[in-house]
């Protein structure tokens, strides 16, 4: 059911922007205060995607994205933006998505991550780029 869930999500978000190949952060990711972190977690999706069988390599992504996550719900919470508790859902959400990814990491499961990070930076991130506290 998981998978299935995953899948449908993929298909979705994969409608919206395009993964860029190979997978590194570029201009069009662009973001200011957050660009560091996020060239961190285009660099370790490569990373688990290099070494799928690597559970040092998935650790250190979930990790990755933890810090970042909670970093930016701390600069949105300074700022009182409002559509906070939803947004934190949605990184919570990912969160126990990834936390399923175990050893050897699969296809899609690399897919998945990819197409969540590229979507949720340009579809979600950029509706308060500039809003932010620094
Ligand atoms: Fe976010």
């Amino acid at each position: 059911m998981k998978v299935l869930v995953i899948l449908v999500a993929c298909v979705a978000a994969s409608l919206a922007y395009p993964i860029p190949d190979p997978f590194q952060w570029d201009e069009s990711f662009r973001y200011d205060k957050l660009d560091e972190q996020h060239k961190k977690l285009f660099t370790g999706i490569a990373d688990v995607q290099s070494n799928p069988a690597d559970g040092a390599a998935i650790s250190h992504l979930e990790d990755l994205f933890y810090k970042h996550f909670r970093f930016e719900e701390k600069m949105m919470e300074e700022v009182g933006y409002a559509n906070l508790p939803a947004h934190k859902r949605m990184h919570t959400d990912f969160e126990s998505e990834i936390k399923d990814i175990h050893t050897p990491v699969q296809g899609y499961q690399i897919f998945f991550m990819k197409d969540w990070l590229v979507n949720h930076i340009k579809g979600i991130d950029f509706q308060y780029k500039g809003k932010l506290s620094s």
